[in-house]
């Protein structure tokens, strides 16, 4: 597919999420905060149904995996010994005509991105992308401590607990789910680069021989949740970093990238990480980790392959590749194509009209469903409004009740995709949308 077959405008993107309470700008009363984004009530579920997926793929179905959730704040010297307070830098250009402030490595032709001069550029040079805070009263160099840049070093840190409390054995994983910070000079594309990011990250340790092989396991099984997720394959590639561009950390690394409306992107980064945090963190902190791999005898520090995923870029391509526009008996109809697991709500209960017969029996349908799935209820405007309403948010289910309803027990079930209907005994319409809807 080349770039210009996207054909999802981006403005439209970002209304739909605006309008429909997926996501705002943050802080927005106050004229915003570049690279900051609030999520709505119906972005948040979406939100917290990707890292359940996540979550459910990698560490509950899995034997060789454990979860995480390690403190943001850490010990400034794990930043040292990781090179991020050395090395974690992007290099920076300031526009002499328009004062504008840009990463050298995105600029075009020397052409300003916001005032269009060019050749106007000052010297690159290299900006610190760590968040400096002070822990404790007293705001010296003794108290800085930084907001995490990525999850990871909290599970390299934990590895001797880890493996002393679960005594797994090589290879085995960490999982971990949460924000990190990132002073990006220019934070862009809505929700794509941000200054404050949640990310879902492996760090899977393995026997130093083994690294190439599990490097190329864990990039088809990244690819495939994807795609398990309804993503569409040919809107998804994975892209091999040149060795010059590689982290400092890397032996190798590949991208799952996908083909958002500015053109391909990186959703995911897939990397050989080495040995190189075990050593640096033994070496900064005296304390040695390792692994004594009983069948041969010996120690062993393991390599470690990190597929490192953001959750806020993956919900963007979400929303991205289900969005789509159709005629429908002449009628515009927006509609998100979410898979059921990913929708906010996965069904929606609206009474036929506001009849005061029907609103009790529809009322009670409602709580009926909420202790088991997210649910909503509208009964503003026309029913068809409604039915377009949902599908613009991706609900998978629409329950009618109707006159019918009162007399036969029984509800129509609106299937989004096909807009097919179904009757079913108001009895057993929790199993019904049960069969209908996976677990997740
Ligand atoms: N531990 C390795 C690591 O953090 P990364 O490629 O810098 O690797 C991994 O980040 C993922 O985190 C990215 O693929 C992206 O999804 C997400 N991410 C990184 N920086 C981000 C930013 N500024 N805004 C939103 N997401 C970001």
């Amino acid at each position: 597919m080349t770039e210009t077959e996207n054909r999802v405008d981006m403005d439209e993107i970002v209304s739909l999420c605006k309008r429909r309470g997926f996501i705002f700008q943050s802080s927005e009363i106050y004229g915003g905060l570049a690279g900051a984004w609030d999520y709505g009530p119906l972005g948040v579920e979406m939100k917290n149904n990707i890292k359940r997926a996540w979550w459910r793929t990698i560490v509950q179905e899995r034997d060789d995996m454990v979860g995480m959730d390690a403190a943001i704040l850490m010990h400034p010297q794990v930043w040292v010994a990781s090179g991020h307070v050395e090395t974690f830098a992007d290099p920076m250009v300031d526009c002499r005509n328009c004062q504008g402030r840009f990463r050298a490595d995105e600029i075009e032709e020397n052409r300003c991105p916001n005032c269009d001069a060019v050749g106007q550029f000052t010297e690159a040079r290299m900006f610190n992308l760590l968040f400096k805070t002070f822990a404790g009263p007293v705001e010296d160099e003794a108290g800085v401590v930084y907001l995490r840049p990525e999850t990871a070093q909290g599970m390299f840190v934990n590895f001797e607990n880890v493996l002393t409390s679960t005594r797994k054995k090589l290879p085995f994983g960490m999982a971990q789910i949460g924000k990190s910070f990132r002073n990006e000079v220019n934070p862009r594309h809505f929700i794509f680069r941000t200054r404050e990011f949640e990310q879902m990250e492996i760090e899977f340790f393995v026997r130093p021989e083994d690294a190439p092989r599990w490097h190329e396991y864990w990039m088809q099984e990244r690819l495939r949740w994807y795609t398990d997720l309804g993503v569409r394959p040919e809107m998804l590639r994975l892209t091999a970093h040149a060795q010059a561009d590689l982290a400092h950390y890397a032996a190798a690394c590949s991208d799952v990238e996908y083909l958002f409306p500015m053109g391909w992107l990186e959703l995911e980064g897939i990397a050989n990480r080495r040995d190189f945090d075990l050593q640096q963190h033994s070496k900064e902190s005296g304390v040695t980790l390792s692994y004594f791999d009983e069948e041969k005898g010996e120690h062993v520090v393991p390599f470690i392959i990190e597929p490192s995923a953001g959750v806020d870029r993956p919900l963007l391509a979400f929303i991205v590749d289900a969005y789509r526009q159709e005629e429908v008996r002449g009628e515009k109809r927006v509609l998100l194509k979410l898979d059921p697991r990913l929708a906010p709500i996965k069904a929606a209960v609206l009474p036929l009209s506001r009849n005061e017969k029907l609103v009790p029996t529809a009322r009670e349908v409602w709580s009926m469903l909420r202790p088991h799935f997210m649910t909503s209820y509208d009964d503003a405007q026309s029913i068809g409004r409604r039915y377009r309403r949902q599908d613009e948010i991706g609900t998978p289910f629409c329950v009618t009740v109707d006159f019918d309803t009162l007399e036969d027990k029984a509800v129509t079930i609106r299937e989004r995709d096909s807009m097919e209907q179904v009757r079913v005994p108001v009895d057993g319409l929790v199993e019904a949308l049960r069969e209908r809807l996976p677990p997740c």
